[in-house]
């Protein structure tokens, strides 16, 4: 019998000498990010960081289709972004569920693309749901959950579309520390079991220690990449039980940060 064939990774991103502005009031342009460069390999969990207004969000939101870029190119799979795709999913800091929609629903809707019969879309909608930690609340609706549960269903929803690469801006921001780390142990449960491609933005740099294999800190905006940093440990790590080389790079973050003004 024939081999089969190894998958052919997928989700890999490419930016390239990536700049955008924005207009501005009086005919002017404002510069949201310096020209930046990064490669996101397929599987691989990469956070960035930098100081607010540095163009985190707005780089993000280049690679998810939303922003054109005004100067270099982003590529998914050697393929340019021109739009929104469904197989690049984007997790917000406000959850950004319909309110009118039970959870069920809210999840089901990531679903239409696949035409599939109701029963059939509410049965994968609910083992979504399963995957996140709410079975058996797929009938309430956002405004019956949690901020934790809300993030939940909105990862749901995400992950319905099954895409090669996940956006997540600030995702965890508006949560408390222990809800927070609960969806750490979460969403690396979920990227391990399917292996999509993250970029993650945090504020937080325990949150980038703790998540990524790499990080890119940007200086302040119009931001660019300063430095990049190579997390090795193996996962799980707790912020409670920490090495010195992760306080070693938490110090260099921590110092670029400081710096970046
Ligand atoms: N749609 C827009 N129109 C005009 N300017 C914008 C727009 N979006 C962002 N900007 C500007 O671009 C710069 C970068 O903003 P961005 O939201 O990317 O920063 P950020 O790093 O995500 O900040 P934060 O950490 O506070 O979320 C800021 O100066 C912001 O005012
Ligand atoms: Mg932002």
């Amino acid at each position: 019998m024939a081999a089969s064939p190894a998958p052919v990774p997928s989700g890999r991103v490419r930016v390239d000498g990536v700049a955008i502005r924005f207009p501005s009031s009086g005919g002017r342009q404002v510069d949201a990010l310096a020209p930046t460069g990064l490669v996101l390999e397929p599987g691989s969990f990469t956070a960035l960081i930098g100081p607010s207004g540095c163009g985190k969000s707005t780089l993000l939101n280049a690679v998810a289709g939303f922003v054109p870029v005004s100067s270099g190119r982003i590529d998914v799979d050697g393929k340019a972004v021109s739009g929104p795709d469904p197989e690049v999913g984007v997790v917000f800091q406000q959850y950004a569920l319909f309110p009118w929609l039970t959870a069920a629903q809210n999840v089901g809707f990531a679903l239409k693309r696949f035409g599939l019969a109701n029963a059939e879309r509410r049965s994968r909608a609910l083992a979504h749901l399963a995957e996140v930690g709410l079975e058996g609340r797929g009938d309430l609706y956002p405004g019956q959950l949690s901020g934790g549960m809300k993030q939940r269903v909105a990862l749901a929803r995400t992950l319905a579309s099954r895409p090669k690469v996940l956006l997540m801006d600030e995702p965890f921001g508006a949560l408390d520390a222990q809800t927070r780390v609960s969806m750490h142990e979460l969403l690396l449960g979920v990227w391990e079991a399917h292996r999509t491609t993250v970029l993650f933005v945090t504020h937080d740099v325990d949150e980038a220690l703790v998540l990524s294999d790499r990080i890119h800190v940007m200086s302040a905006g119009p931001g660019r990449i300063v430095e990049t940093l190579d997390i090795e440990s193996p996962r799980p790590r707790r912020v409670d039980d920490v090495d010195a080389t992760y306080l070693e790079n938490r110090n260099r973050i921590m110092r670029r940060l400081r710096h970046a003004r």
